[in-house]
């Protein structure tokens, strides 16, 4: 067990609900929070209100991802008994640590955070809200407020956390020692491919899902691509440029290096190569499934009503901390 000064050390993270989820969520993030949270107390939210930054012209897609990204939770492995799985708008602490942190947050630290200007760029203009400038801000509050002491994510939200302890150092300066210093874990994974050779991704359609059957993953794999240079068998192959074979890293470890050779030395055509991916694929993704199909979707309400009761609880103890150091 993770303790220290007599307490239990905690993690937190979350995902904006997007829906269900794919094979990137589960080997990025959803096996690292299962390994964490038997060592750790770990809160993990459902963060909605993050979602509605950039969906808030579509709100009705949010309650129902919700519950399909909350089954995959389960299915993956994360324990409703153990953990603490709650819904970001049912805490309203969180917004209103949001408010007190904002008067101490300069606005030049959270228009130097490179998200800001890459989801323009990316979404549009109608995603500059005040809300969505405020994202990083938000995220440090999800944290904060809950004490937590590492949180893992993907390197894409580094600069989320860094910002973060900025805030936090700040407050604590200015205030007295209240907030706590979250450190990011990063998974160990190397970015996990889609079928296109992207990142795997909801938003790029080039994901394989938790929830597919397998002939839906055996179908999207005979898809992918592979190395363009290797039209025939007998071709030689590169395997470091291939999906494929990045796939096989996860699906089927122990066979890389005869995958290699074969594919290298042409022996190996790429027909038989994503059979032999779409068949790892779908044993490795066996007992998700199998638990998935077990989950009933009318026990999610409940598990996250409880979730979010205790979140209040332990939320409440830091805001009354926060007001008494603003002296409020
Ligand atoms: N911003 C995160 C993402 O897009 C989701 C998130 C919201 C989060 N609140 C969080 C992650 C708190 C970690 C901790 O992936």
């Amino acid at each position: 067990m993770a303790v220290q000064d007599g307490r239990r050390l905690r993690i937190m993270s979350g995902m904006r609900p997007t829906g269900r989820l794919h094979l990137g969520h589960l080997v990025g993030a959803l096996t690292q929070w299962v390994a964490f949270s038997r060592e750790y107390d770990a809160f993990f939210e459902i963060a909605d209100l993050h979602a509605l930054t950039t969906a808030y012209e579509h709100p009705e897609a949010v309650g129902p991802a919700r519950d399909e990204m909350v089954i995959d939770w389960i299915a993956a492995g994360v324990d409703p008994a153990q953990t603490t799985i709650f819904q970001q708008s049912l805490v309203p602490q969180i917004s209103e640590l949001l408010v007190l942190l904002s008067m101490i947050v300069p606005v030049s630290w959270l228009q130097r955070v490179p998200t800001y200007k890459d989801q323009i760029a990316a979404l549009g203009p109608h995603v500059a809200t005040y809300g969505f400038f405020g994202y990083p801000l938000l995220q440090l509050c999800d944290i904060a407020v809950f004490r937590a002491d590492t949180v893992p994510v993907g390197r894409d939200q580094v600069s989320h956390l860094e910002f973060g302890r900025e805030v936090v150092r700040r407050f604590n300066h200015l205030y007295g020692p209240t907030l706590v210093e979250a450190q990011p874990t990063l998974s160990e994974f190397p970015e996990v491919p889609g079928i296109d050779g992207r990142k795997m991704s909801k938003s790029y359609n080039n994901a394989i899902d938790i929830a597919d059957d397998e002939a839906a993953t055996t179908k999207k794999v005979r898809s992918m691509i592979t190395d363009p240079q290797k039209i025939h068998r007998g071709d030689p192959g590169r395997p470091e440029i291939c999906p494929v074979f990045a796939l096989h890293h996860l699906a089927n470890a122990e066979r890389l290096p005869e995958i290699e050779r074969g594919c290298k030395s042409g022996a190996l055509g790429c027909v038989p190569c994503k059979m032999e991916l779409a068949d790892g694929l779908n044993r490795m993704l066996r007992p998700v499934r199998d638990r998935r199909a077990e989950i009933d979707p009318a026990s999610v309400a409940a598990v996250v009503e409880e979730g979010s009761a205790r979140a209040r609880g332990i939320a409440e103890a830091t805001v009354r901390d926060v007001k008494r150091a603003l002296k409020l």
